[in-house]
């Protein structure tokens, strides 16, 4: 069931998602090659506590940490670690959800650590032209399966591929909610989104085969080939005449 926001409850959508905004632009400013992801674990913790919120992630079916930090080929859920220190040439996504107020923010985005490939350097900014790409001309009304199209269409277009195994997906008081947001599908196929729906769009690319291999630990996923891949995410909501990015 795909519960339909008032506008009080997309005011409050608003404030969850500035912190989760937050989160991520503070993680952009201190991420550095030498800091080890469970370093900026503790500063997601500490900055997310210290704005009256919670870290969704943090206990999310039994999850330890407050972020996702997923470095070169793991595509999500990485697991911050202190053995994880970040270099230079690396590309890492960090991946953040904040409840406040008990309304959700889910948001990631892909930092670039010093100089990297051209193939990294590429990934990181199609994954990025990838969300863009598929809130233009989203409004009520749209079928949800042009948001998929759009995503897969672009990455693919540049030579990458999208995955499969993970998707986005409606966002409000829980996490994840009702719908279902694939990076993949046809275009005018599937529910037509209307004003009030709030989803958590988020291109997953890869720069070479599109399957993923789940780790051991639970979370982890990388990709199959090992070649690099990026994530770029973040919770909208559907107006009358376009969308609403509640966390940029
Ligand atoms: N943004 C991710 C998602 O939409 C975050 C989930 S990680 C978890 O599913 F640890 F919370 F599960
Ligand atoms: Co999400």
């Amino acid at each position: 069931m795909i519960k339909i926001k008032t506008d009080e409850q997309i005011a409050l959508m608003r404030d969850s998602g500035k912190i989760t905004k937050n989160v991520l632009d503070l993680i952009g400013r201190e991420i550095r090659a030498g800091m080890t992801t469970k370093d900026l674990d503790k500063l997601a913790y500490e900055f997310i506590t210290s704005c009256g919120a919670h870290p969704s992630f943090l206990g999310y079916s039994g999850y330890p940490a407050s972020i996702c930090a997923s470095i070169d080929d793991m595509v999500v859920h990485g697991i911050p670690s202190d053995d994880a220190v970040i270099k230079e040439g690396q590309i890492v996504s960090i991946d953040v959800g904040v409840i406040y107020n008990g309304w959700q923010g889910d948001a990631a985005r892909t930092f670039i650590i010093g100089e990297v490939s051209e193939e990294k350097r590429k990934l990181v900014k199609v994954t990025e032209e990838c969300f863009f790409k598929a809130i233009e001309n989203l409004r009520d009304g749209t079928p949800l399966g042009d948001i998929g199209f759009k995503v897969q269409s672009h990455a693919e277009a540049n030579g990458f591929s999208v995955v499969r195994a993970l998707v986005g997906h409606g966002i409000g008081q829980e996490m994840h909610e009702d719908p279902s947001v694939p990076n993949y599908g046809k275009k005018g196929t599937g529910i037509r989104l209307r004003k009030g729906m709030a989803i958590a769009i988020e291109p997953m690319i890869n720069a070479g085969v599109y399957q993923v291999d789940f780790m051991s630990d639970g979370w982890g996923v990388r990709t199959r080939d090992r070649r690099p891949s990026a994530h770029y995410e973040n919770t909208i909501v559907i107006t009358d005449d376009g969308v609403e990015i509640l966390t940029l």
